[in-house]
């Protein structure tokens, strides 16, 4: 469907958990972040009739977010299932890559279609100290499992932060040089921790110049795919896979949103930035039938704000945590 600036909504985030097995700096505090109970949590069944409904929208392309999904029990099971919906073209994941050695082949059969992994460095003391865990080992080994087996649909996301991970840009860069995957430079946005943690983002400009310095000039890449995803892609020369920019700062990129988002708690919310939506559990819960419940998405889209608000006052923004909503 369209919202009111006849923008085509086609593109469900939907986060099953707001739990993380990581403490990334700019995600989630030190402690962790208050347990939501498991009552509170969408049952995969609740899910999976909002996903139906969602289809019944216009809704393609699925994306399971977390906190880390792989920590939410029977997983390959809701993507089969999610498989099945008739108009539902594409599910696929972004994990932090720690418990995919062990849950790969399952979701892979269940007929995943891509994952994007985080990956912010390839060292593994840069890692320990960015994510607070020492887990980089599992992370490279299902990266580089991924790539043994050929992975149709890779992408690397790095959120590039100034005297952090600066000197890892061009050796991630690189990995799109042999490889046919997508490695994405994501924006630090000032979402949840990010604002307090003190880390300072590098803009897409930087890295992009940099970049051209070091591998030649980029080549943009033009995708009319309707379902695509906020990054611009680019070639540089003699590379076999893609380089990709998500500058949510620098370039507002919510004209062409084609994107809704479902937290863990069943809250619909229509843009990142912002609180506005609907809360989907409590109507699931409180025995409103189909069309009630589609009415009230169909209500909820349509009033998608027109963008986003981060570098504006802070009694804007939204108070959910990236790990509660899923990026
Ligand atoms: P593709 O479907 O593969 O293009 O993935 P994606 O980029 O949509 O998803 P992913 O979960 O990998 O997110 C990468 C980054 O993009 C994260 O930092 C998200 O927060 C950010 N992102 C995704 N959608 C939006 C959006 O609508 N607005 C903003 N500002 N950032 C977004
Ligand atoms: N700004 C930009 N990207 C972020 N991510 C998490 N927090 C932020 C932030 N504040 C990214 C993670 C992950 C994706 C889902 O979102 O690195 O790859
Ligand atoms: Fe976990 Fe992802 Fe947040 Fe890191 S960015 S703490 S991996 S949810």
């Amino acid at each position: 469907m369209r919202d009111k600036f006849n923008r085509e909504i086609n593109y469900a985030r939907i986060s099953v958990t707001d739990r993380c097995n990581l403490r990334c700096r700019y995600c989630m505090p030190e402690c962790g972040v208050k347990k939501i109970s498991h009552d509170d949590i969408l049952t995969l069944e609740e899910i999976l009739r909002v996903s139906k409904l969602f289809s019944r929208l216009g809704i393609k392309k699925i994306r399971i977010t977390g906190g880390e999904p792989l920590l939410r029990r029977n997983l390959p099971s809701l993507i089969r299932d999610l498989k099945k919906i008739s108009g539902v073209e594409q599910v696929n994941l972004t994990t932090n890559g720690v418990l995919l050695p062990k849950l790969a082949p399952e979701l892979i059969s269940a007929g995943l279609d891509g994952i994007n992994l985080s990956l912010d460095t390839l060292d593994e003391k840069i890692f320990a100290d960015l994510t607070r865990r020492r887990l980089f080992s599992q992370v490279l080994e299902s990266f580089q499992a991924l790539l043994n087996q050929n992975f149709k649909n890779l992408k690397i996301n790095c959120v590039p932060l100034r005297e952090i991970n600066e000197n890892e840009l061009l050796k991630l860069a690189t990995l799109a040089k042999s490889n046919s995957i997508k490695v994405r430079f994501i924006e630090l946005m000032p979402i949840g921790c990010a604002w307090e943690s003190g880390l300072r983002g590098i803009p897409t400009a930087e890295i992009f110049s940099t970049l051209e310095k070091n591998f030649g000039e980029f080549l943009p890449i033009y995708d009319k795919n309707p379902l695509k995803g906020p990054a611009k892609y680019f070639k540089l020369p003699n590379f076999i896979g893609e380089i990709g920019f998500i500058d949510a700062i620098e370039h507002k990129f919510c004209g062409n949103c084609n994107r809704i988002r479902l937290t863990a708690e069943g809250f619909l919310k229509t843009c990142l930035s912002f609180d506005f939506g609907v809360d989907i559990k409590n109507l699931l819960r409180s025995g409103a039938n189909d069309n009630e419940i589609l009415e009230k998405i169909r209500e909820t889209i349509y009033n998608k704000p027109r963008e986003h608000f981060f570098n504006g006052a802070a009694k804007f923004r939204d108070s959910r945590l990236m790990n509660q909503v899923g990026g």
